[in-house]
């Protein structure tokens, strides 16, 4: 890591202001400063990545949560860098250090497709049998994210799970 960085999972020292102002520049989301605070803390773990300033911790850098249960199963969510520090590794010492609170059996996350390859690099993969429900789902069916068609590879999973051969246009609903 080519950056001054200490990775915290403090919440006490995280500035939610700023927090919700690199959620903005990096394009990621919008969100409250209160609704990430909320969010954060009742999180199974967190890691926040501040800037070291003449011994002590600055400014934050960047932040990465995931909820769990703590022994099967986790969802890592909100992995953000702050624009103007990202490419120097402080994404990747914001998930190792999330995936050492992690030692479960399976983790998941989404990430849009020019992100996949930064989580490929942590040792993720494409995952071919996800479904998701959306309060407002309107938005993630125009863009793509979610789909009422059955995909190529999941046409060849439900094979492979039930023997029959699902026609070319199956549909979930
Ligand atoms: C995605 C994000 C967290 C990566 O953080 P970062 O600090 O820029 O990444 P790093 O510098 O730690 O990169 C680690 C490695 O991943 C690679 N990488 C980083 N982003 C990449 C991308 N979008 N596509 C492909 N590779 C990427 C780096 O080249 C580096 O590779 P190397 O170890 O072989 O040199 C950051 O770009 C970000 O906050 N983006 C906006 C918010 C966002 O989209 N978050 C992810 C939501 S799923």
């Amino acid at each position: 890591m080519d950056t001054d960085v200490t990775i915290s999972g403090m919440h006490d020292l995280v500035d939610w202001n700023r927090l919700a102002d690199i959620f903005i520049h990096a394009h990621f989301a919008t969100r409250l400063p209160a609704d990430l605070q909320k969010a954060f803390t009742n999180s199974y773990a967190c890691c926040f990545a501040f800037h070291i300033h003449n011994g002590c911790d600055g400014a934050l850098l960047g932040a990465a949560r995931a909820i769990s249960d703590g022994v099967y199963y986790a969802v890592v969510l909100d992995v953000v860098v702050a624009t103007e520090h990202q490419g120097h590794g402080v994404g990747r010492a914001l998930m190792t250090a999330l995936l050492e609170k992690l030692p479960l059996e399976k983790i998941y996350l989404t990430a849009p497709p020019d992100k996949q390859d930064f989580y490929k690099k942590l040792g993720f993969y494409k995952h071919n049998n996800t479904m998701a429900r959306y309060a407002h789902p309107e938005a993630a069916f125009e863009q793509g994210v979610l789909s009422k068609r059955e995909p190529w590879s999941l046409a060849r999973l439900s094979r492979n799970f039930t023997g029959s051969k699902p026609s070319n246009n199956q549909m979930f609903e």
